[in-house]
């Protein structure tokens, strides 16, 4: 089998590489990545020297390049993470979410139609999120996969046209394609600009903890270990044109999280309690349009497949805060260059404007 990643050095695209690299040795992997500022050969660190791994910096819109990979690796499998992915820089900047994660996809599913025929063992692997639902209140149940779209950041809203192009292809040439929707998915190799690794490296250089608004959004947090396994088993057994939802069952408020975080780092680096990091925490001006909470129903997965994720939160999140202690020289090296001047702009008008609860 050969088998394409795109946005493969990226978050969870790297982790993705490395469990199927671990699971499948027999297979040909191929890893498409733009090296945007999110992506990092790094990520790869001894695998890239595989020699069943081939790497390839290259973008998805550049169907030429595309044709080249199909043609020469005769890919029959695609898993696409590629995509732009954080929801504050697609407030900032909406244009590159529509570029690369509509225009890119459109071009990716194109080129898979002119090389695919009808052999029943292809398969295309959309990765999507749990935020094309749009946001949930309190006591609503999770979302299903037959619920209606409401997306509500640009991001979200890119990732939905995406999800309907994949739809439209296989409903109209039968392009044998699956889709995923996960939820928040935390683990190594997460860019710091995300909330956890964010907090988690300002709690160890004792830097303001910016929590949006008042803290109270709940996202669903899933181990990038049990994504993988997921889409392993949505690859293998998955029914072609079906949707898969893929949540973490583990609920929380970004407050609750922070303090979490606060708590297991401080008990880490021996910082006694008058010390404690929850003194950094500073409620900031909140995201534009901010969801409030998103959960998943994953049920489906659960009984079509016979999935079960098998990382409960309360470990998996003891071994990210681990895994960032002990890889300094990667964090260290990510955050400089173009990632100093991002957190400048997000942070400094945030941080001089704070939010204060009882007012
Ligand atoms: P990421 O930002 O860490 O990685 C994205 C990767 O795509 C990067 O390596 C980047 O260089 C690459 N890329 C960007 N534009 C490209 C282009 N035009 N051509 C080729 N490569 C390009 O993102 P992630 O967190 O790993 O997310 C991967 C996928 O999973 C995305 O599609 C995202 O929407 C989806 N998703 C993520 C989460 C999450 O919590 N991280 C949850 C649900 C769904
Ligand atoms: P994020 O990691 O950006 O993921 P998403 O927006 O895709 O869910 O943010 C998770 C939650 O944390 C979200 O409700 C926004 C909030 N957040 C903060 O409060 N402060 C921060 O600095 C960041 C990055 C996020």
């Amino acid at each position: 089998m050969s088998i394409l990643i795109t946005g493969g050095a990226g978050f969870i695209g790297s982790n993705f590489a490395r469990y199927w690299l671990n699971h499948h040795p027999a297979d040909q992997v191929v890893l498409l990545d733009a090296l945007t500022y999110a992506g990092n050969l790094e990520n790869l660190d001894t695998f890239i020297d595989a020699p069943n791994l081939r790497f390839v910096k290259g973008n998805i819109r550049d169907s030429e390049q595309l044709d080249l990979i199909f043609s020469t690796e005769s890919i029959d499998r695609v898993v696409h993470f590629a995509a732009e992915s954080h929801v504050d820089r697609s407030i900032s900047g909406p244009k590159s979410f529509v570029e690369t994660n509509i225009d890119g996809t459109l071009t990716l599913l194109e080129v898979a139609r002119q090389y695919w025929t009808s052999d029943q063992n292809q398969r295309f692997i959309h990765i999507s999120t749990d935020e094309v639902y749009g946001s949930l209140s309190l006591d609503q149940p999770p979302s299903t996969e037959t619920d209606s779209y409401q997306p509500n950041s640009p991001y979200a809203a890119s990732k939905a046209a995406s999800d309907h192009l994949v739809r439209a292809y296989h409903h109209t040439y039968q392009l044998p394609t699956v889709t995923i929707h996960a939820s928040n998915n935390y683990g190594p190799y997460q860019f710091p600009e995300k909330l956890i690794p964010l907090m988690i490296l300002n709690i160890l250089e004792s830097k303001p903890l910016p929590v949006y608004g008042d803290g109270q959004n709940i996202r669903e947090w899933i181990h990038v270990q049990d994504t993988c396994s997921a889409i392993e088993a949505i690859l293998q057994n998955g029914t072609v044109g079906e949707i898969y939802n893929v949540g973490g069952d583990h609920q929380c408020s970004n407050i609750d999280l922070v303090n979490l975080l606060c708590d297991l780092v401080d008990n880490r680096v021996n910082r006694n309690q008058q010390n404690s990091s929850r003194q950094l925490i500073t409620f900031v001006t909140d995201r534009q349009g901010h969801d409030r909470r998103y959960a998943l129903d994953s049920t489906k997965i659960q009984t079509e497949l016979g999935w079960q994720l098998t990382e409960p939160f309360e470990t998996g999140i003891q071994k990210t805060v681990d895994w960032y202690l002990e890889h300094r020289a990667w964090w260290e090296k990510v955050r400089s260059g173009e990632y100093r001047e991002y957190y400048a702009v997000q942070y400094e008008n945030r941080l001089k404007q704070p939010w204060v609860a009882d007012e």
